[in-house]
Order: structure tokens, then C-alpha cells, then sequence
């Protein structure tokens, strides 16, 4: 675990992320091929709002977290943001499948499966107590052209918290915010 910084101000990390890419010259059932992404190019000349969770198909991650963003998905579209993108420390197959289950068709999930983004945002925290590993604290940011203009993040940052805090970085507070600019 870093100390939580306070990253207002700074740019959002480069790192390289691995995704999965529909790709139908690959054939067969299961078209898709990895493609690598630059953190920094999901930023670039855009307005984005942020969030990170500690696991997908976990209990308030899957209950509260990504869906209030959905649900509030076209309100920040009102406020001229570009995309709404969900981050967590789970590989791209895992966060494709809990996209799929939840229904997520707005939200972009970002699967950090190695934790790098997570950890240059000083954000990795062990859930060694849950069995998880390495995880990202749960935390909202919005965004201006990679340029980190708010950040919302949990209280308690600590490495195998026993609560999961969750009263800062939902959908919610971050619209009041937007509506503030
Ligand atoms: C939850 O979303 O409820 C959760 C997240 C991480 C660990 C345990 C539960």
C-alpha cells in the first residue's frame, strides 16, 4: 500500500492495459484478439468521468457502483461528458463477463488485471484478508484531456480493510459535482 495521494492537478498514469477486441477476421466462435492500450489515449481530448471498484461480481460493485453510473450514464451526457469508465484490478475476460451480466452497455469497463494503472494512481490496496490480492481502493475522478480535475476517494484507505467505505464515489456525488462547474 502508497499513501493516498492527492492527485488533483496531475495527469492520469501512462500504463499499458490488455484488453480484448472484437475482431472478426479472427473467425470462429470466439472472434476477439488482445490489443494493448495506452491509459493515457482513453483520456486524450476528452472529458471522462471515472471510477474504480475492488472487484467485478462483488456485492456492492455489482449492486450499487457500476449501476448507479449506467443509470446515470445519460445525465452526464447532458453535462458534455464524453465516456463514463469503470476500472478494477480483474483481467479483461473477467470484466467482459461481468459487464455482460450486469447489462452494462454505457459504461466502459477498463480491466487493470495486473494492477499497474492502479498503483501509479497510489490506489492499490491488499484484500489479503478477502483473498483478492492486490485491488484497487474504491475512488472517482472526472477527468479534462488526462488532466485529473477531481477526485473522490473513500475514507479509510488502508490495506485489508474490514469495511469496504462507500459514501463518496457513487454516481450521485459525482453529478453534484459536474452540476457545480
Ligand atoms: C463488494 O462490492 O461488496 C465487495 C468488494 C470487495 C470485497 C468484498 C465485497
Amino acid at each position: 500500500m502508497t499513501e493516498v495521494k492527492n492527485s488533483e492537478g496531475k495527469k492520469v498514469p501512462n500504463v499499458i492495459l490488455k484488453t480484448r477486441v472484437r475482431d472478426e477476421s479472427v473467425g470462429g466462435d470466439n472472434p476477439y484478439r488482445w490489443q494493448d492500450v495506452e491509459s493515457t489515449d482513453l483520456f486524450k481530448g476528452k472529458k471522462i468521468v471515472f471510477f474504480a471498484l475492488p472487484g467485478a461480481f462483488t456485492p456492492t460493485c455489482s449492486s450499487a457502483h457500476l449501476p448507479g453510473y449506467e443509470a446515470s450514464y445519460d445525465e452526464f451526457k447532458k453535462l458534455g461528458i464524453d465516456e463514463v469508465y469503470c476500472l478494477s484490478v480483474n483481467d479483461a475476460f473477467v470484466m467482459f463477463q461481468w459487464g455482460k451480466h450486469q447489462k452494462a452497455e454505457k459504461v466502459k469497463l477498463i480491466p487493470d488485471g495486473s494492477g499497474d494503472f492502479t498503483c501509479a494512481m497510489g490506489m492499490l490496496v491488499k484484500k489479503d484478508n478477502l483473498g483478492f490480492g492486490g485491488r484497487s481502493w474504491r475512488y472517482s475522478m472526472y477527468v479534462e484531456d488526462g488532466v485529473i480535475k477531481k477526485i473522490f476517494v473513500e475514507p479509510g484507505f488502508t490495506d485489508n480493510c474490514p469495511t469496504d467505505p462507500f459514501e463518496v464515489s457513487d454516481a450521485n456525488t459525482m453529478l453534484a459535482y459536474l452540476k457545480t462547474l
